[in-house]
């Protein structure tokens, strides 16, 4: 299963383009599932350690859920939109949380296969360090994060909204990176 992790407050751009590449992958055989950040209650890590004695999360909120599926996916896909040149609150709240995963396995989420994708507002408002804080997080986990390849794509998908749907529904160049990334990712993946 490839699990689908949307990083924006809304259903709008950073969305379409989860959906573009999940479709993609379910046509091209695999089962997919996605999780919108949207409305989901997840508080940050508290950092009250916990997990590292109880070897699971004192907070039980939509985290529960996402940690099972998490666990589950062979493939991740985390999407963000670009807040303040990175990734959205949201998602590193997520990423803090997965702390009673390695608490409880430090294998949790070995081996999995990494692709991130990274929303702006602005033609360079920050894409690459929001894809490398992903890949930051993957290489933490001991996912493997994807490539797009050195001709296009190098760090992964990266799109510019112009902070609107409909402009992100135009970024050709923008799922072009995504195409190509999706590529390395189901070539991990069938491996
Ligand atoms: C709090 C906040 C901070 C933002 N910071 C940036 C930024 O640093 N760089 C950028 O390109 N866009 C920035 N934006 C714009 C969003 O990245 C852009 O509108 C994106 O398409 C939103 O994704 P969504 O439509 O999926 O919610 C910011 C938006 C918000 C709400």
């Amino acid at each position: 299963m490839i699990l689908g992790i949307c990083g924006s407050p809304r259903k709008a751009a950073t969305n379409h383009v989860l959906s573009y590449a999940l479709e993609k992958l379910e046509n091209n055989g695999f089962e997919t599932k996605s999780f919108l950040l949207r409305a989901k209650k997840i508080a940050p890590c508290i950092h009250c350690d916990y997990c590292l004695k109880h070897k699971e999360c004192v907070q039980k909120d939509d985290m529960t859920n996402l940690y099972a599926l998490l666990k589950e996916a062979e493939g991740i896909i985390m999407a963000t939109p670009v807040y303040n040149g990175g990734i959205s609150g949201q998602l590193k709240c997520i990423m803090d949380r997965c702390r009673a995963l390695g608490a409880e396995d430090i294998n949790s989420l070995r081996g999995k296969i990494g692709l991130a994708i990274a929303v702006g507002g602005d033609r360079s408002g920050g894409q690459e360090p929001a894809i490398q804080q992903i890949h930051s997080y993957y290489i933490l986990n001991g996912i493997v994060p994807i490539s797009g390849g050195s001709f296009g794509a190098n760090l992964g998908a990266s799109f510019w909204s112009k902070d609107k749907l409909e402009e992100v529904k135009k970024d050709e160049y923008g799922f072009k990176t995504l195409n190509k990334t999706l590529k390395y990712f189901t070539n991990y993946l069938e491996k």
